[in-house]
This record gives C-alpha cells, sequence and structure tokens, in this order.
C-alpha cells in the first residue's frame, strides 16, 4: 500500500512577542501562575501589516522548490480568523507562492480542529493521485479580550505542510477515532474579532473530548497508548496537554511520562495558541527537539471547539532529520523581540478593516510577504 503523509513542514511566526511576566506585573498577578499553572513563558503577537495570509505564505516559501510548486494541484488553508466571509485566504496565497493556475484553493474552518480534516483530505487525495502535492497551510491569530482571563493564552503563527505520497517527515497512520458534540464553550459570531468563550468548560470539554475521540481510535483497530514514542495534542497552553495527557494515560492504566510529551511542548511555551496550527506546531517542537523518532509511532489528538476531537497517529520517517527545519525554526524564535505592554495595546487593536475603502499600514513586518492595506475595499499584498 502507497504511503501518504507530511514530506515537508514548517512554521512562520511574527518578529515580537510579549512576555507573560510582563502581563503579570501589569495584572497585578503572580506570574507563577501563567508559568506553572498554564505552563506559558511568552505569546506571539502580530503587528498590523501581518494577517494569515502573510503568516501562511511566509511559513510556505521556505519549505517549496519550483519541483514541488509545478507538482501542487491543491492548496488548502485552515484558520479560525479568516479575513473574508467568501474569498479563501488560500487564493492569496496561491498567488503570492506563485503557484500553477490549474490548482484548486479553499478555506477550511472548524475552530482549531480543521487542519487535521485538511491533513485526511490531502493524504486520501494523495492516495489517489501519487503524483500530486497538496499544499496544506494552518494559520492563525489567536486574540481574546484584553484584561480577560484568557489573555495569557494568545499567540499566532502558521504552518506549512507538503502532502505527499512516500513522505520524508511522517506517514499518516490509516485509523482515525472521531467526536463531535454541539456545545458553547468558545465560539466567535460574524460581527466579533474576539471569541466568546467559557473558559473553564472548554478545558473540561477538551479532555471529555479527547478521551472519546481516543475510545473511538481504539474500537477500530488502533495502536496500543503504549505503542507511541511521542504524544501531541492541540496546545491551547501547554499545561491543557499535560491534563490531557494525564486523563488517557489514567484511561489505559499507565503511568504519565513526561518525556514522552515535553519536547512537543518547547515551541508553544514561547507562541502561545496558533489555533489550528498548534498541533502541528507542537509536531515541529517534537521532530526539532528529538533525535530518535524515525520508525516511531506519534499520538496526535486535534481538538477544535464546538467541538469536533480526532485522535489519530503518525509514523516518523527513517530520514526525518534531514528533512526538519530546526535551524530556521530556532532562529525566528530566537531573533524576536519584545514589545512593552503599551507598544502591545497597540498592536492588539487592530484597524477595523470592515468597511474600509483604501488604507495604507505601516511597515512593521520583516517576512518576505506583508498585508499593505486596502485599495478599493480590496486587499493589497506584497514580497518585499
Ligand atoms: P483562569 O481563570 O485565569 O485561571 O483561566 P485559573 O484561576 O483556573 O488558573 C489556572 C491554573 O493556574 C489553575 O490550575 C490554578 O490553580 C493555577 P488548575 O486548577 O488548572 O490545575 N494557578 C497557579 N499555579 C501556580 N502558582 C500560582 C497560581 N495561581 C493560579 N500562583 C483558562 C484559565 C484556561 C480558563 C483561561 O486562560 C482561558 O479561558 N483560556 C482560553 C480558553 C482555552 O484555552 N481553553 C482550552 C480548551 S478549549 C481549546 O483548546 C480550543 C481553543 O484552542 C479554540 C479553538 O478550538 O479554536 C481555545
Amino acid at each position: 500500500m502507497i504511503q501518504v503523509g507530511i514530506d515537508k513542514i514548517g512554521f512562520y511566526l511574527p518578529q515580537y512577542y510579549v512576555s507573560l511576566e510582563d502581563i503579570a506585573v501589569r495584572n497585578g498577578v503572580n506570574p507563577e501562575k501563567f508559568h506553572t499553572g498554564i505552563g506559558q513563558e511568552r505569546f506571539a503577537i502580530a503587528p498590523h501589516d501581518e494577517d494569515i495570509v502573510t503568516l501562511a505564505a511566509n511559513a510556505a516559501e521556505p519549505i517549496l522548490n519550483s519541483d514541488d510548486k509545478d507538482a501542487i494541484d491543491t492548496v488548502l488553508l485552515a484558520t479560525e480568523s479568516g479575513i473574508d466571509q467568501s474569498k479563501a485566504a488560500a487564493i492569496y496565497v496561491h498567488k503570492l507562492l506563485d503557484l500553477p493556475p490549474n490548482c484548486r484553493a479553499l478555506e477550511l474552518k472548524q475552530a482549531c480542529y480543521s487542519a487535521t480534516a485538511g491533513l485526511q483530505m490531502a493524504c486520501d487525495y494523495v492516495a489517489r493521485k501519487p503524483r500530486r502535492k497538496v499544499l496544506l497551510l494552518a494559520s492563525d491569530l489567536a486574540r481574546y479580550d484584553l484584561y480577560s482571563a484568557a489573555e495569557a493564552t494568545q499567540g499566532c503563527a502558521a504552518v506549512a505542510m507538503l502532502i505527499t505520497a512516500n513522505p520524508r517527515i511522517a506517514s499518516r497512520g490509516e485509523i482515525s477515532g472521531h467526536y463531535t458534540e454541539d456545545i458553547m464553550d468558545f465560539w466567535r459570531p460574524n460581527a466579533r474579532d474576539t471569541p466568546l468563550l467559557d473558559g473553564k468548560f472548554s478545558t473540561m470539554a477538551y479532555l471529555h473530548a479527547a478521551e472519546e475521540a481516543f475510545k473511538d481510535y481504539q474500537r477500530q483497530g488502533g495502536l496500543e497508548f503504549t505503542e507511541f514514542t511521542q504524544y501531541c495534542y492541540h496546545l491551547p497552553f501547554s499545561r491543557m496537554a499535560i491534563k490531557a495527557h494525564r486523563r488517557l494515560s489514567r484511561l489505559n492504566r499507565i503511568a504519565h511520562e513526561a518525556a514522552r510529551l515535553e519536547p512537543g511542548l518547547v515551541y508553544n511555551r514561547e507562541i502561545g495558541n496558533s489555533y489550528t496550527a498548534a498541533l502541528y506546531l507542537s509536531l515541529c517542537s517534537a521532530l526539532d527537539n528529538r533525535d530518535d523518532l524515525g520508525g516511531k509511532n506519534i499520538a496526535m489528538l486535534s481538538y477544535g471547539s464546538g467541538c469536533v476531537a480526532e485522535f489519530f497517529h503518525l509514523t516518523v520517517s527513517r530520514d526525518y532529520r534531514e528533512m526538519r527545519q530546526k535551524v530556521r525554526h530556532q532562529h525566528l524564535l530566537e531573533a524576536r523581540s519584545a514589545l512593552s505592554s503599551a507598544a502591545y495595546e497597540t498592536f492588539w487593536h487592530r484597524p477595523d478593516l470592515g468597511d474600509i475603502e483604501n488604507l495604507t499600514l505601516p511597515r512593521y513586518s520583516n517576512g518576505r510577504f506583508r498585508f499593505t492595506g486596502i485599495d478599493g475595499y480590496q486587499r493589497r499584498y506584497a514580497r518585499q
């Protein structure tokens, strides 16, 4: 049977971060609440000239060569922070990357879950058409109201994946377990640019959905819980994964092993929630921070509020270390600068583009692609 999965994977994030030490001082909160209680150090924040399109294009550009571009006939962009009610953000990215015109491009939505649906659809497609490649993008800006309990769990990033036959990063396991339930733990009505949520309920809903998706995976003949060398979870904040891993370890009557979880948490502690990208950022973190994953299985738990969960696994390719983007990823993290609380609040208030005819945005982004503004109600992007 033909192997399908992730041939290349890389992320991008803007050059600014906010330290949770600073947020703790500003809010009069003990920093240990953030450090230990939610397990986070910093969160990434986008300047006004970055959005889901530029994040995604900046993530994809460094991993694609001209042979890849010629073979891509599908671009899927998963996001919770869509920029248009009609047009898919994938089309802007398709243009910025100069991809072939004989290509389909669309956007996928289900809170933080939709990149996993995209991965499954892309793998099924390349299993049917093994010469084709799919560009799968997960791109989000996670924003919550200033001074809210959720503020410390903001973040942003994009992950780009090239889905192919005979993949050199990891093959997708055939079996996956699912769970869907209509709940109101986190949602964002059309007119709002921050979500409404019941934060504590959302953490319980996540744990319940993770357990149900895992049970479904088991019923369908999935691997035993002990057969995974690494566990990657959707990461709204790293402590959430620790709780989920404890829950699934208890269900399987095995001791919680932090060593099989921690390598996947390293990047999230520095970046924060990136919604659709968060699980795949955890995968990057595990691949970059472990050298012993060749031939091993990684458990993947995807969760999107509302809610949908999926449990599946990846089998890592023997030579994955040659394909990973560790040096570039670590450079992106190290080259960032901290924003003061005042500068953070200025960036947090993004311009309201609801009914704007013309707007030129100041240049902040140092990415290859930036959002330059609005011209005749149309978004404009540029390569710099
Ligand atoms: P909160 O009210 O700030 O926090 O909200 P808390 O008071 O519950 O404290 C958090 C933890 O810190 C607690 O530990 C405290 O004991 C501990 P726990 O009870 O959980 O074990 N703590 C301390 N520890 C050490 N030293 C101290 C200290 N003080 C307190 N001094 C909450 C926390 C997560 C609810 C909030 O940040 C929030 O609403 N976040 C956004 C929602 C969210 O991330 N939910 C996660 C599940 S839903 C999901 O993942 C989907 C999502 O990504 C969206 C999508 O699908 O698109 C969000």
